[in-house]
């Protein structure tokens, strides 16, 4: 197998919606029929940008052509009515195209008289912006719910976990229409299909509720129906499923808010600490793919256990979960055979997963409970790069921004409303201390933050207590403050010894020699022998110098693909564990990250977390995973001829 950190194909940007049955809503709504179930009449293509205005406010957006108008106000946080979530069954979407063309969709005659057909009326989320248009949007009837996600983002609450409570008329002589058809009927706004397993209980429990039920329906499907009225509960989990940590939220989905969150470290930690190492435990031992399936299972699993008991939930009115992972961590959670994803040309299974439920991730909460898996847009940009492009708004921010998920495999992304590139830059383990001589994780005694002044040394170290070693982020800033004082200099060599004692005669005696290595002490801990102190060695140097540089090229490569530089950049978004502990004038002083304004280098947290909590909140935001999936454009860096010489140029340290 090959083991270098791989690089992603060049193929990733196109989604395989049109091979297999993918989860998004789309995809769902051909089940149950009809012109009102259809998708709006083309998906958006991607290839051409548009301009919609919104009147009375006059909001501008640019989206791909092709976009529902719906999709592209709600993407925007521009409000229109809706009880169906766009799904064409609510007839509440009423929008008047005051300039640009929209043909009348098969749905508006039912929804429009004749003079406002010719006036412009159309439903929104049937209409396809194919062209510049100027909008019309009615003031709202209802008042739509937002919760606050992501970076700073108000998602408009529309679940696909609906609730409706119905109290039907018994049959009768006269009456006797299905049971079924007597729900469907008094749904007014949804149009849901329901599966065999539903039809099983349907008629017992109409029957012993005295046909008050609430029935539930998640994105077009009637998963249940409950004795009275349970609309005010119903929640999701939105899992983000790390390689080393997997994060679990409670969302009530009423309100939008979390109700609990909790973390654990994902069991498949034993089979090795990085994707690579899992993917190979899976080529040596058959038997290693099913283990691994069921530690990553056990783990979703006790994390249902410990949130729905903090929220008081009954894990049975947990009606969807949402996930996004990396792609090897889906695969193994999935049992889909990895291998292909470690060896050139880093060939995926698949871009969007087919329908699956919470109970193929071994997760016991609603037994019809689906699960929606973020799509990937590569074997190293998968669903939770995915999920962090939503969650920032990358893909439809004005501004230019540059989002790096630093870690063993770097993900960056580069790009506005305009237009997104992507790569994937393998950093090797640098970041999270591993090969490093006193590198340990981000642990209890590790040195997280390094800071020289004249001739005094201060550390942070996690826990208060007697430094043990050194995590990525102390790494990062041990290195940053050395070059910046002049002891390292910018090719990350550290300085002859007499230089050193001549210009910071306080700090020389901490570079010393370890064997035939030049080191620098952090701590002594305790005594004057450097083996048992912690510290920095030039060999360490040199693989962080590495690790920076390969992301520093990736990101002058997207630079390159766009035509921009620094001062184009409006915004760094540093995600992920790392990028919140990592100081932005280190970052900037090693090379990182570009020189832009300090408070322009934003720690964006768990961006991949709050993607799958918007997933679980919007199916419209969900919509749009997959448009960003048909919009970014990967961008390889392996086969480029201009990746030596930019990789060189890269290895220096700015100071
Ligand atoms: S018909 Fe319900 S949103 Fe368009």
């Amino acid at each position: 197998m090959d083991r270098r950190p791989p690089g992603p194909p060049g193929d990733a940007r196109r989604g395989d919606a049109g091979l297999v049955s993918g989860p998004s809503p789309q995809r769902r709504l051909g089940v149950a029929g009809g012109d009102a179930v259809s998708p709006p009449s083309a998906p958006a293509d991607g290839a051409e940008r548009v301009r919609l205005r919104f009147l009375p406010e006059g909001a501008e957006v640019r989206v791909p052509s092709g976009t529902p108008v719906f999709d592209a106000a709600s993407w925007n946080g521009i409000a229109i009515d809706s009880t169906c979530g766009g799904h064409g069954t609510c007839k509440k979407c009423r929008v008047r195209i005051v300039s640009g063309e929209v043909p009348v969709g098969p749905l508006d005659p039912r929804a429009f008289s004749v003079d406002e057909l010719h006036e412009g009326w159309r439903l929104a989320c049937r209409a396809s912006a194919r062209g510049d248009l100027v909008v019309e949007v009615p003031p709202l009837q209802t008042r739509p719910k937002a919760a606050l996600a992501g970076v700073g983002r108000h998602v408009i609450l529309r679940p696909a976990v609906q609730k409706r409570h119905l109290v039907l008329e018994e049959p009768s002589m006269e009456d006797q229409r299905s049971d079924l058809q007597r729900v469907l009927d008094a749904l007014e706004d949804l149009e849901p299909h329901t599966s065999i397993e539903g039809l099983r209980v349907l008629g017992s429990v109409l029957r012993s509720s005295g046909w008050d039920v609430t029935a539930v329906v998640c994105d077009q499907e009637l998963i249940d129906l409950e004795p009275g009225d349970t609309t005010a509960r119903r929640f999701a989990i939105a899992f983000d499923v790390g390689t080393t940590t997997v994060v679990a939220t409670l969302l009530d989905l009423e309100s939008g808010q979390p109700v609990a969150v909790r973390s654990l470290l994902n069991r498949q930690q034993p089979f090795g600490a990085d994707v690579i190492t899992r993917i190979s435990a899976t080529m040596m031992d058959s038997e290693a793919l099913g283990a691994l399936s069921a530690r990553v299972h056990e783990t979703m699993a006790s994390l249902v256990s410990e949130v729905c008991a903090e929220g008081e939930v009954d894990p049975r009115e947990v009606y969807e979960i949402t996930i996004c992972g990396n792609v090897t961590m889906m695969h193994l959670a999935l049992g889909i055979d990895p291998e292909p994803l470690s060896m050139a040309p880093f060939v995926v299974s698949t871009h969007s997963l087919p329908e699956v439920l919470a109970s193929d991730f071994g997760v016991t909460v609603h037994p019809r409970a689906p699960a929606f898996v973020f799509p990937s847009l590569g074997a190293y940009v998968g669903g939770d790069i995915v999920a962090g492009m939503l969650a920032t708004g990358l893909t439809r921010d004005r501004r230019l921004r540059l989002f790096i998920d630093v870690g063993t495999n770097s993900e960056i992304a580069l790009g506005s409303v305009d237009r997104v590139v992507a790569t994937a830059a393998p950093a090797g383990p640098a970041f999270e201390a591993a090969q490093i001589r006193c590198g340990m994780r981000a642990a209890p005694g590790a040195i997280e933050g390094v800071k020289l002044s004249g001739d005094a040394v201060s550390l942070d170290v996690i826990g208060d207590q007697e430094p043990v070693g050194i995590c990525g982020s102390g790494l990062v800033d041990a290195v940053a403050e050395l070059v910046h004082c002049g002891l390292l200099d910018h090719s990350g060599r550290f300085i002859p010894d007499d230089d050193a004692s001549q210009s910071h005669p306080g700090l020389s005696d901490r570079l010393t020699k370890i064997g035939e290595e030049r080191v620098f002490v952090l701590d002594w801990r305790g005594g004057a022998d450097p083996e048992r102190a912690v510290f920095l060695s030039q060999r360490d140097v040199r693989e962080l110098q590495f690790a920076k540089a390969s992301i520093a090229t990736g990101w002058n490569i997207l630079m390159r693909e766009l035509g921009v530089d620094d001062s184009y950049i409006s915004q760094v978004l540093l995600a992920g564990s790392f990028g919140a502990y990592l100081t932005p004038l280190s970052a900037v002083r090693i090379g990182l990250v570009p020189r832009i304004a300090l408070p322009r280098i934003v720690s964006a947290g768990n961006v991949a977390g709050e993607g799958a909590k918007i997933a679980a909140l919007s199916v419209r935001e969900r919509a749009e995973a997959h448009s960003i999936l048909r919009e970014v454009e990967y961008v390889e860096l392996s086969g480029r001829a201009d990746f030596n010489d930019m990789f060189v140029d890269q290895l220096s340290f700015p100071g």
